[in-house]
């Protein structure tokens, strides 16, 4: 049905964000109606072998929506509604900000992905604290992604960090430090060792004095030395990190059939490869650490690949513009029968199992 749509959906608007705010709009419209519902019946996945428990929180399937598709948590109820196992809203940013002009999405059809150079507009911090404050129906984990404001210096960022996470610290299951957009200036230099241990350190101070303490990952860029990763991790270990997330949109326009000549990020296909060799990378240096893998996922076998590499839960973002939203359904469905023919008794013993 979607392969059907989409094509107009396409060709409605020439630029990908007005289809974006549209699918927005519907889906918020799904989520406040009650239509949920019916559309949860044709949706659910009941998967006894989708269901573990991963830093902390129980998940009923894998998949979840990546940070940046519902940056303002506008449409939770009706994302829930399609069967996702958890949803990332953000990231957002201390101050609300407009982002960089339109258009900033480009499809590249022919390679199934998308450039994007949106420069975190969002509405701030204390805009989603209020929105997420009406969310009591939301029954799955929700992850709060957290960037730092265009505004605010590199030097400031921790401060920066900290005000969100603080604001919003009743309202998510997880927390999420994006230092990875290549859309911020300087963002991607706060992956460096000072900086970070300035976020993660205030972040963690903040977290040890609160009755209970939250998940905190840090997502990162896949176009990272192996030198870089090290670093990331050892500071992760130091201040209890509980999470990765790899990755983010690449800066490398490598492998493309589409010559193009856009600035922002790669997402979709042409990232699975590079995104499954960093989590396996992470997976092989720190087992423990639990990995959200994203990057290309438009099929059940693209996310057992990712959790065979030592992913445990799987984002997606491009794959669902692409495919639509019976993907939710479809993956999860499909990697259930992948786990019982390849004689798992649940999803956690798969991950990780192509690198023993
Ligand atoms: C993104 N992504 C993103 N990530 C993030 O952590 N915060 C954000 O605000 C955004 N914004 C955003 C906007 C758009 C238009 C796209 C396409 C992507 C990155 C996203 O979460 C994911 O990491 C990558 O897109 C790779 O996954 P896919 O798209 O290949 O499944």
């Amino acid at each position: 049905m979607y392969k059907i749509v989409r094509p107009l959906l396409f060709k409605l608007s020439k630029d990908p964000e007005t289809v974006h705010h549209l699918a927005l709009s519907f889906l918020k419209f799904a989520g406040i109606l009650g239509i949920s519902a019916i559309l949860k019946s044709f949706t659910k996945v009941n998967e006894e072998i989708l269901k573990q428990k991963v830093f902390g929180l129980e998940f009923i399937n894998p998949l979840g929506l990546a940070g940046g598709f519902d940056k303002d948590a506008v449409s939770v109820l009706g994302l829930q509604a399609l069967g996702f196992g958890f949803l990332e809203v953000g990231t957002i940013t201390r101050y609300g900000q407009p982002g960089n002009p339109r258009p900033r999405i480009v499809r590249l059809l022919k390679d199934e992905a998308l450039i994007n150079r949106m420069g975190f507009n969002n509405k701030g911090a204390d805009a989603l604290a209020n929105k997420l404050k009406a969310q009591s129906n939301l029954k799955i984990p929700i992850g709060i992604s957290l960037g730092k404001s265009k505004i605010t210096p590199l030097e400031q960022a921790a401060e920066d960090y900290l005000y969100s996470f603080e604001k919003l610290y009743n309202k998510g299951d997880y927390f999420v430090v994006n230092v990875s957009s290549p859309n911020t200036p300087g963002l991607r230099q706060l992956q460096n060792k000072n900086y970070l241990t300035d976020i993660f350190l205030a972040l963690d101070n903040y977290r040890q004095k609160q009755s209970i303490r939250k998940p905190i990952l840090v997502k990162i860029a896949p176009d990272l030395s192996f030198e870089a990763i090290n670093e990331i991790l050892e500071i992760c270990q130091k201040y209890q990190i509980n999470g990765i997330i790899a990755t983010n949109t690449s800066l490398s326009r490598e492998n493309l059939k589409e010559k193009v000549d856009e600035a922002g990020g790669l997402s979709g296909k042409p990232l699975k490869e590079t995104s499954t060799k960093i989590i396996k990378y992470i997976h092989k240096q720190m087992s423990r650490l639990p990995i959200i893998g994203v990057g290309g996922v438009f099929t059940a076998q693209d996310a057992y690949e990712k959790i065979k590499a030592g992913a445990s839960l799987v984002q997606i973002y491009t794959g669902f513009i692409y495919e639509g939203p019976l993907i939710v359904k479809k993956i999860n469905r499909d990697l259930a029968k992948l786990l019982h023919r390849d004689g798992f008794k649940n999803i956690s013993e798969a991950v990780g199992a192509e690198t023993i």
